[in-house]
Protein backbone atom coordinates (compact mmCIF):
# COMPACT_ATOMS: atom_id res chain seq x y z
CA UNK A 1 0.00 0.00 0.00
CA UNK A 2 1.52 3.02 -1.23
CA UNK A 3 1.01 6.31 1.12
CA UNK A 4 0.92 8.78 -1.33
CA UNK A 5 -2.06 6.37 -3.53
CA UNK A 6 -3.69 6.42 -0.59
CA UNK A 7 -3.37 10.02 0.13
CA UNK A 8 -4.29 10.92 -3.75
CA UNK A 9 -7.21 8.13 -3.47
CA UNK A 10 -8.80 8.51 0.15
CA UNK A 11 -7.29 12.23 1.44
CA UNK A 12 -9.68 14.51 2.70
CA UNK A 13 -8.05 18.45 2.74
CA UNK A 14 -7.70 19.37 5.93
CA UNK A 15 -9.15 16.41 7.36
CA UNK A 16 -8.20 12.87 6.26
CA UNK A 17 -4.37 12.22 5.91
CA UNK A 18 -2.29 9.02 5.78
CA UNK A 19 0.99 8.24 7.11
CA UNK A 20 2.97 5.28 8.23
CA UNK A 21 3.75 4.27 11.63
CA UNK A 22 6.26 2.00 10.54
CA UNK A 23 7.44 1.11 6.54
CA UNK A 24 4.23 -0.51 5.28
CA UNK A 25 1.60 0.03 7.95
CA UNK A 26 -0.56 3.12 7.28
CA UNK A 27 -2.01 4.91 9.99
CA UNK A 28 -5.32 7.20 8.87
CA UNK A 29 -4.91 10.38 10.77
CA UNK A 30 -8.07 11.84 11.08
CA UNK A 31 -8.84 15.67 12.29
CA UNK A 32 -12.47 17.73 12.18
CA UNK A 33 -13.97 20.12 14.37
CA UNK A 34 -15.12 17.58 17.00
CA UNK A 35 -12.02 15.35 17.39
CA UNK A 36 -8.95 13.82 16.04
CA UNK A 37 -8.59 10.11 15.82
CA UNK A 38 -6.22 7.34 14.32
CA UNK A 39 -6.80 4.42 12.40
CA UNK A 40 -4.54 1.34 11.54
CA UNK A 41 -5.36 0.64 7.52
CA UNK A 42 -3.42 -3.08 9.18
CA UNK A 43 -6.41 -5.06 11.38
CA UNK A 44 -8.66 -1.89 10.62
CA UNK A 45 -7.81 -0.83 13.80
CA UNK A 46 -8.90 2.38 16.07
CA UNK A 47 -5.91 3.32 18.29
CA UNK A 48 -6.98 7.04 18.82
CA UNK A 49 -10.02 9.13 19.33
CA UNK A 50 -9.76 12.39 21.25
CA UNK A 51 -12.79 14.92 21.35
CA UNK A 52 -11.66 18.37 21.21
CA UNK A 53 -10.95 19.99 24.78
CA UNK A 54 -10.52 15.65 26.16
CA UNK A 55 -8.42 13.26 27.08
CA UNK A 56 -8.06 9.91 24.61
CA UNK A 57 -10.78 7.71 25.26
CA UNK A 58 -8.37 5.15 24.06
CA UNK A 59 -5.43 3.12 25.18
CA UNK A 60 -2.49 2.47 23.29
CA UNK A 61 0.58 0.39 24.88
CA UNK A 62 3.64 2.16 24.41
CA UNK A 63 5.00 -1.26 23.49
CA UNK A 64 2.54 -2.13 20.53
CA UNK A 65 3.55 -3.98 17.95
CA UNK A 66 3.28 -3.38 14.08
CA UNK A 67 3.73 -6.72 12.57
CA UNK A 68 1.55 -9.07 10.24
CA UNK A 69 0.42 -12.29 12.87
CA UNK A 70 0.82 -10.20 16.12
CA UNK A 71 -2.13 -8.50 17.68
CA UNK A 72 -2.04 -4.29 18.05
CA UNK A 73 -2.33 -3.63 21.89
CA UNK A 74 -4.58 -1.19 22.70
CA UNK A 75 -7.55 0.69 20.72
CA UNK A 76 -10.60 -1.43 19.28
CA UNK A 77 -9.48 -4.90 17.95
CA UNK A 78 -11.46 -6.48 16.38
CA UNK A 79 -12.82 -10.09 17.10
CA UNK A 80 -14.27 -12.04 14.00
CA UNK A 81 -15.94 -14.32 13.35
CA UNK A 82 -15.51 -15.95 16.77
CA UNK A 83 -14.51 -14.21 19.96
CA UNK A 84 -11.83 -16.08 22.28
CA UNK A 85 -10.59 -19.35 21.54
CA UNK A 86 -12.24 -21.24 18.45
CA UNK A 87 -15.28 -23.32 19.82
CA UNK A 88 -13.80 -26.85 18.46
CA UNK A 89 -10.79 -26.44 17.56
CA UNK A 90 -7.51 -24.78 19.45
CA UNK A 91 -5.11 -24.61 16.86
CA UNK A 92 -6.74 -21.65 15.65
CA UNK A 93 -6.30 -18.06 16.34
CA UNK A 94 -7.96 -16.78 19.30
CA UNK A 95 -10.16 -13.92 18.51
CA UNK A 96 -10.95 -15.05 14.79
CA UNK A 97 -9.67 -13.98 11.68
CA UNK A 98 -9.91 -10.45 11.34
CA UNK A 99 -7.47 -8.52 13.86
CA UNK A 100 -3.97 -9.55 12.64
CA UNK A 101 -4.03 -9.09 8.92
CA UNK A 102 -4.16 -5.95 6.57
CA UNK A 103 -7.71 -4.47 5.65
CA UNK A 104 -8.74 -2.26 3.08
CA UNK A 105 -9.55 1.24 3.14
CA UNK A 106 -12.81 1.09 1.12
CA UNK A 107 -14.01 5.29 1.46
CA UNK A 108 -13.45 8.48 3.39
CA UNK A 109 -16.03 11.03 3.78
CA UNK A 110 -17.17 14.87 5.54
CA UNK A 111 -20.89 13.55 6.20
CA UNK A 112 -23.87 16.72 6.39
CA UNK A 113 -22.93 17.45 10.23
CA UNK A 114 -18.94 17.77 9.73
CA UNK A 115 -18.35 14.02 11.20
CA UNK A 116 -15.50 12.02 9.12
CA UNK A 117 -16.88 8.38 8.04
CA UNK A 118 -13.84 5.92 7.30
CA UNK A 119 -14.95 2.48 5.62
CA UNK A 120 -12.30 -0.39 5.77
CA UNK A 121 -12.85 -3.85 4.15
CA UNK A 122 -12.08 -7.06 4.50
CA UNK A 123 -13.01 -10.36 2.14
CA UNK A 124 -12.09 -14.04 2.13
CA UNK A 125 -8.76 -14.76 0.87
CA UNK A 126 -6.80 -18.28 0.93
CA UNK A 127 -5.75 -17.79 4.52
CA UNK A 128 -8.81 -17.01 5.98
CA UNK A 129 -10.49 -19.90 3.98
CA UNK A 130 -7.59 -21.55 5.86
CA UNK A 131 -9.40 -21.04 9.27
CA UNK A 132 -12.67 -19.95 8.34
CA UNK A 133 -14.40 -21.37 5.33
CA UNK A 134 -16.52 -18.92 4.21
CA UNK A 135 -16.88 -16.44 1.63
CA UNK A 136 -17.44 -12.92 3.28
CA UNK A 137 -17.37 -9.04 3.25
CA UNK A 138 -16.34 -7.79 6.40
CA UNK A 139 -16.62 -3.74 6.97
CA UNK A 140 -16.09 -1.65 9.80
CA UNK A 141 -17.63 2.09 9.23
CA UNK A 142 -15.78 4.48 11.89
CA UNK A 143 -17.47 8.19 12.07
CA UNK A 144 -15.79 10.50 14.26
CA UNK A 145 -17.86 12.87 15.44
CA UNK A 146 -19.18 14.24 18.84
CA UNK A 147 -19.36 10.55 19.85
CA UNK A 148 -17.09 7.54 18.03
CA UNK A 149 -19.54 5.67 16.00
CA UNK A 150 -18.38 2.00 14.97
CA UNK A 151 -20.28 0.07 13.42
CA UNK A 152 -18.91 -3.72 12.12
CA UNK A 153 -21.28 -5.04 8.77
CA UNK A 154 -21.14 -8.57 8.31
CA UNK A 155 -22.11 -10.11 4.67
CA UNK A 156 -22.24 -13.44 3.91
CA UNK A 157 -21.42 -13.44 0.02
CA UNK A 158 -21.48 -16.99 -0.13
CA UNK A 159 -24.16 -19.76 -0.78
CA UNK A 160 -24.38 -21.48 2.53
CA UNK A 161 -25.53 -19.87 5.87
CA UNK A 162 -22.79 -19.15 8.84
CA UNK A 163 -22.55 -18.51 12.42
CA UNK A 164 -20.82 -15.87 13.94
CA UNK A 165 -19.64 -14.28 17.67
CA UNK A 166 -17.92 -11.10 17.68
CA UNK A 167 -16.55 -8.55 19.97
CA UNK A 168 -15.28 -5.08 19.33
CA UNK A 169 -12.49 -5.59 22.38
CA UNK A 170 -11.97 -2.12 22.98
CA UNK A 171 -9.47 -0.56 25.28
CA UNK A 172 -10.95 2.72 27.35
CA UNK A 173 -7.77 4.72 28.95
CA UNK A 174 -8.70 5.20 32.80
CA UNK A 175 -7.00 7.14 35.47
CA UNK A 176 -6.84 4.15 38.24
CA UNK A 177 -8.39 1.13 37.33
CA UNK A 178 -8.94 0.29 41.60
CA UNK A 179 -11.25 3.58 41.53
CA UNK A 180 -13.53 2.82 38.60
CA UNK A 181 -16.61 1.17 38.23
CA UNK A 182 -18.42 -0.69 35.51
CA UNK A 183 -22.20 0.64 35.43
CA UNK A 184 -25.57 -1.19 33.84
CA UNK A 185 -24.31 -4.61 34.73
CA UNK A 186 -26.35 -5.02 37.71
CA UNK A 187 -28.31 -8.70 37.38
CA UNK A 188 -26.66 -9.40 34.99
CA UNK A 189 -25.34 -13.39 34.29
CA UNK A 190 -21.56 -13.65 33.51
CA UNK A 191 -19.07 -16.66 32.56
CA UNK A 192 -16.09 -16.05 35.24
CA UNK A 193 -13.48 -17.07 33.10
CA UNK A 194 -10.73 -16.57 36.02
CA UNK A 195 -13.01 -18.82 38.34
CA UNK A 196 -13.20 -22.04 36.11
CA UNK A 197 -15.68 -20.80 34.01
CA UNK A 198 -18.54 -20.25 36.69
CA UNK A 199 -21.94 -18.67 35.76
CA UNK A 200 -22.30 -16.25 38.10
CA UNK A 201 -24.69 -12.78 38.70
CA UNK A 202 -22.94 -9.44 39.10
CA UNK A 203 -24.28 -7.62 42.26
CA UNK A 204 -24.18 -3.66 41.64
CA UNK A 205 -21.51 -1.46 39.90
CA UNK A 206 -18.33 -4.02 38.85
CA UNK A 207 -15.10 -2.73 40.31
CA UNK A 208 -11.41 -3.89 39.30
CA UNK A 209 -9.09 -5.33 42.80
CA UNK A 210 -7.52 -8.29 41.08
CA UNK A 211 -8.10 -10.50 36.94
CA UNK A 212 -10.86 -9.59 35.87
CA UNK A 213 -12.28 -11.44 32.88
CA UNK A 214 -16.22 -11.70 32.47
CA UNK A 215 -18.68 -12.96 29.67
CA UNK A 216 -21.89 -11.07 30.55
CA UNK A 217 -25.06 -12.15 28.97
CA UNK A 218 -28.15 -10.21 28.27
CA UNK A 219 -26.43 -6.37 28.64
CA UNK A 220 -28.54 -2.98 28.30
CA UNK A 221 -27.68 -1.01 25.43
CA UNK A 222 -26.40 1.60 27.68
CA UNK A 223 -22.98 0.84 30.05
CA UNK A 224 -20.71 3.50 31.46
CA UNK A 225 -17.15 2.96 32.86
CA UNK A 226 -16.90 5.77 35.87
CA UNK A 227 -13.50 7.29 36.01
CA UNK A 228 -12.94 9.09 39.37
CA UNK A 229 -9.37 9.66 38.90
CA UNK A 230 -9.58 10.79 34.80
CA UNK A 231 -12.83 13.01 36.33
CA UNK A 232 -15.05 11.65 33.29
CA UNK A 233 -17.78 9.14 32.26
CA UNK A 234 -17.29 7.17 29.35
CA UNK A 235 -20.88 6.12 27.80
CA UNK A 236 -20.79 3.02 25.75
CA UNK A 237 -23.87 2.61 23.46
CA UNK A 238 -24.89 -0.44 21.73
CA UNK A 239 -27.01 -1.50 19.01
CA UNK A 240 -27.64 -5.27 18.00
CA UNK A 241 -25.41 -6.53 20.79
CA UNK A 242 -26.40 -8.52 24.20
CA UNK A 243 -22.81 -9.52 25.31
CA UNK A 244 -20.17 -7.56 27.29
CA UNK A 245 -16.94 -8.62 28.00
CA UNK A 246 -15.20 -7.15 31.24
CA UNK A 247 -11.46 -7.62 31.11
CA UNK A 248 -8.56 -6.16 33.05
CA UNK A 249 -5.31 -8.60 33.15
CA UNK A 250 -4.04 -7.21 36.07
CA UNK A 251 -0.38 -7.97 37.84
CA UNK A 252 0.41 -11.19 37.26
CA UNK A 253 -1.01 -11.06 34.18
CA UNK A 254 0.49 -8.27 32.91
CA UNK A 255 4.09 -9.60 33.29
CA UNK A 256 3.83 -12.45 30.82
CA UNK A 257 2.57 -10.01 28.14
CA UNK A 258 5.55 -8.83 26.35
CA UNK A 259 3.66 -5.77 24.68
CA UNK A 260 2.09 -4.00 27.83
CA UNK A 261 4.32 -2.12 29.65
CA UNK A 262 4.00 -3.85 33.62
CA UNK A 263 2.22 -0.74 35.53
CA UNK A 264 -0.02 0.26 32.23
CA UNK A 265 -3.15 -2.48 33.40
CA UNK A 266 -4.10 0.39 35.91
CA UNK A 267 -4.81 2.43 33.63
CA UNK A 268 -6.75 0.84 30.82
CA UNK A 269 -10.24 -0.90 30.85
CA UNK A 270 -11.38 -3.48 28.12
CA UNK A 271 -15.42 -3.17 27.88
CA UNK A 272 -16.38 -4.94 25.04
CA UNK A 273 -19.43 -4.88 23.15
CA UNK A 274 -19.73 -8.13 21.24
CA UNK A 275 -22.14 -11.04 20.88
CA UNK A 276 -20.51 -14.24 22.03
CA UNK A 277 -21.10 -17.26 24.79
CA UNK A 278 -24.77 -18.24 23.95
CA UNK A 279 -25.46 -15.38 21.89
CA UNK A 280 -24.23 -16.97 18.24
CA UNK A 281 -25.46 -15.16 15.30
CA UNK A 282 -26.41 -16.97 11.99
CA UNK A 283 -26.20 -14.99 9.04
CA UNK A 284 -27.68 -16.52 5.82
CA UNK A 285 -26.56 -16.29 2.41
CA UNK A 286 -27.36 -12.57 0.64
CA UNK A 287 -27.97 -10.92 4.43
CA UNK A 288 -25.81 -8.98 6.25
CA UNK A 289 -25.98 -8.11 10.38
CA UNK A 290 -24.64 -5.32 11.54
CA UNK A 291 -22.94 -4.72 15.29
CA UNK A 292 -22.88 -0.92 16.56
CA UNK A 293 -21.53 0.36 19.34
CA UNK A 294 -20.88 4.51 20.18
CA UNK A 295 -18.88 6.41 22.61
CA UNK A 296 -18.33 9.90 23.91
CA UNK A 297 -16.65 10.92 27.06
CA UNK A 298 -18.92 13.64 29.75
CA UNK A 299 -16.90 15.60 32.77
CA UNK A 300 -17.94 14.45 36.39
C1 LIG B 1 -10.21 -10.91 26.33
C2 LIG B 1 -10.31 -12.34 26.73
O1 LIG B 1 -11.32 -10.54 25.58
O2 LIG B 1 -9.04 -10.75 25.53
C3 LIG B 1 -9.07 -12.69 27.52
O3 LIG B 1 -11.50 -12.55 27.48
C4 LIG B 1 -7.82 -12.41 26.72
O4 LIG B 1 -9.14 -14.04 27.91
C5 LIG B 1 -7.85 -10.97 26.25
O5 LIG B 1 -6.68 -12.64 27.50
C6 LIG B 1 -6.65 -10.54 25.39
O6 LIG B 1 -6.43 -11.38 24.32
P1 LIG B 1 -5.14 -11.28 23.45
O7 LIG B 1 -5.17 -12.49 22.56
O8 LIG B 1 -5.25 -10.01 22.67
O9 LIG B 1 -3.96 -11.26 24.37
Amino acid sequence: MDIQQLNQQFGIEGSVSFTEERAGFPIIEITNEFATAAISVYAAHVISYKPVGAEDLMYLSEDVVYKVGTGVRGGVPICWPWFGPHPTDSSKPSHGVARKTFWEVASTETTPEGATRVVLKLTDSPESREKWDYSFELAIAVTIGKTLNLELITRNTGDKPFEITQALHTYFKIGAVDQVKVTGLDGCAYIDKVDGAQVKTQAGDVAIASEVDRVYSDVPAELTIVDPALNRNIVITSKNSTTAIVWNPWIEKSKTMGDLPNEDYKQMICVETANAAKEIITVEPGSEFSLVAQYHSESL
